[in-house]
């Protein structure tokens, strides 16, 4: 590293893959950084400065990286890219698998992921040994599987690569500091001299990260990431499961939240109710930990953890039914959300609950509004033709993006989906002049609001949830 020749790539230039890239690139000068994709058109956006996504302090450390240290490159030649590289991340998408009756929906696919370890057993070469990382979220036994891809084309590939465990746990939103700070490194390796190796070289990578390494099995460290995942998203449907017995009660989620919150064995984050959890991995990760336990015969444990996505559905439908059940005649009845990313301070759209929200309401007859500060209207259009929706045959809804008031303008209510601040403080007074003079209902599905403050303003209903 200190003579500057060792080069890292990173296969895979979205979330993970470029911004892993970009802040390895910003504090190690010394080190060379390789991006690389398929997609052409994301590798422009980043070569043209143009980010793909909004992700706040990006431009910080994309400036220190592209601009000062001048070491990272973005490419669509991978295998330039992984014959350049000493160690190699492979971070392409591993979705739930759409095409297969037995797992679907719920198995990973691996087709990116294993079209990745192809063109790396392409580039096999005994006399330049390097590490091959996985750092998408891959169920439990990946590495053998690479180990199989790798020995299809070579004689023998512990010769050319050592297969490392490496996780991502950064969150969307707060990536930048996740990445800059991380909790944990979890490195999983053989436990043989390569694998010993392997985890030195890689520590040496974060030498400018103040953080805790985690070495362990690779097996340990690939079902870690899927438990780690499954244990947020558990605590979020922990503290659903109570919003509606809050309301039933009179209790407050928020006070239920800080109550258990406050005991050190609990920790205050992820306790905050919500209309459900959303985001391209919490859903399909704790699909593909089901799929594993299942495929083993594990049912009663497969059974416990469905009940984490079960408890999410159940809120979704019992919040859009609560709505649906304030109108009469959704025909008349303009419905405007306010928020369509999966969660604030992001334009990632992917498993947005509130897709959920908008399909049904939809279908139900409403005409629905959708702002939003940063999701665009191509991010609503794909997720909502994700969940099953054809946009080009239901016009019934209008994008307005970041405009208020043409979101707001008539509307009968406003329904809060995502925890988006500006939410908290924007001028619910001004709009709710600028919506139906005679029915407007306010729906805090975020529980963020102040209930108070609303409830002076003429809205004929205010619900927070978990009150
Ligand atoms: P993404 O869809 O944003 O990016 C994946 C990229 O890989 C795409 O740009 C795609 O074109 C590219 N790709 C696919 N096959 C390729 C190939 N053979 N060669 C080169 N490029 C290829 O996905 P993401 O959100 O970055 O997630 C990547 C992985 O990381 C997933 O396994 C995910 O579960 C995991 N992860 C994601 C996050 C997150 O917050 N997004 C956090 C932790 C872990
Ligand atoms: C999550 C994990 O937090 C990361 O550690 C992990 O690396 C990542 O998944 C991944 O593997 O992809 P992310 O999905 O980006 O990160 O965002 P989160 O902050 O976890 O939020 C996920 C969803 O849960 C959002 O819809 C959010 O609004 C919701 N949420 C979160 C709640 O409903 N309540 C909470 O208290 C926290």
């Amino acid at each position: 590293l200190e003579e500057g020749r060792f080069t890292v790539c990173s296969v895979g230039a979205g979330y993970v893959g470029s911004l892993t890239s970009i802040i390895l690139a910003a504090q190690q000068p010394n080190l060379r950084v390789i991006v690389c994709d398929v997609n052409q058109n994301l590798i422009n956006s980043w070569n043209d400065q143009r980010y793909p996504f909004y992700e706040p302090d990006l431009d910080k450390q994309f400036d220190i990286a592209v601009n000062k240290n001048k070491n990272i490159k973005f490419t669509t030649k991978i295998t330039e890219a992984i014959q350049e590289s000493d160690a190699i991340f492979i971070c392409v998408n591993t979705p739930p698998k759409k095409e297969s009756r037995e797992g679907l929906g719920r198995e990973s696919d691996m087709t990116y992921f294993d079209m990745a370890c192809q063109t790396i057993a392409s580039m096999g070469d005994p006399k330049k040994h390097r590490i091959l990382i996985e750092k998408s979220t891959v169920p439990v036994g990946t590495h053998k599987r690479i180990h199989n891809i790798l020995s299809q084309n070579l004689a023998n590939p512990d010769d050319c690569y050592t297969i490392v465990s490496m996780p991502e746990f950064l969150a969307e939103g707060v990536a930048i500091q996740n990445l800059l700070f991380p909790d944990r490194v979890v490195i999983g390796t053989p436990t043989d001299k390569n694998g010993m190796e392997a985890f030195e070289v890689i520590k040496g990578l974060y030498t400018n990260f103040d953080t805790n390494f985690i070495h362990v099995r690779t097996a340990s460290s690939e079902l870690g990431k899927l438990f780690a995942n499954a244990m947020l998203a558990q605590r979020i449907s922990s503290i659903n499961s109570m919003s509606q017995l809050c309301e039933t009660v009179g209790a407050s989620v928020q006070d239920l939240s800080k109550i258990v919150g406050s005991d050190k064995r609990v920790g205050p984050l992820f306790l905050n109710a919500s209309p459900a959890f959303g985001g391209s991995c919490f859903e399909k990760d704790i699909q593909s930990l089901v799929y594993i336990l299942e495929s083993l015969g594990q049912t009663q444990q497969a059974m416990y953890w469905s009940q984490v996505l079960y408890m999410n559905q159940f809120q979704k439908t019992r919040l859009l039914n609560m709505i649906v059940q304030e109108f009469q005649n959704p025909t008349d009845t303009i419905l405007t959300i306010f928020g369509f990313a999966f969660k604030k301070n992001t334009s990632d759209t992917r498993m947005s609950p509130m897709a959920f929200f908008v399909y049904g309401l939809i279908e139900k007859g409403f005409h629905v509004r959708i702002h939003d500060p940063q999701a665009n209207e191509r991010g609503f259009q794909i997720e909502m033709e994700m969940q099953g929706f054809s946009i080009a045959e239901k016009l019934n809804f209008e994008f307005c993006g970041s405009d208020y008031s043409k979101a707001v303008k008539d509307s009968n209510a406003i329904i809060i989906g995502t925890d988006w601040d500006e939410y908290i403080t924007t001028n619910y007074r001004n709009m709710r002049d600028q919506m139906n003079n005679d029915k407007a209902l306010f729906f805090d599905l975020r529980s963020i609001i102040d209930q108070q403050a609303i409830n002076f303003l003429g809205f004929e209903k205010v619900f927070k949830l978990g009150n």
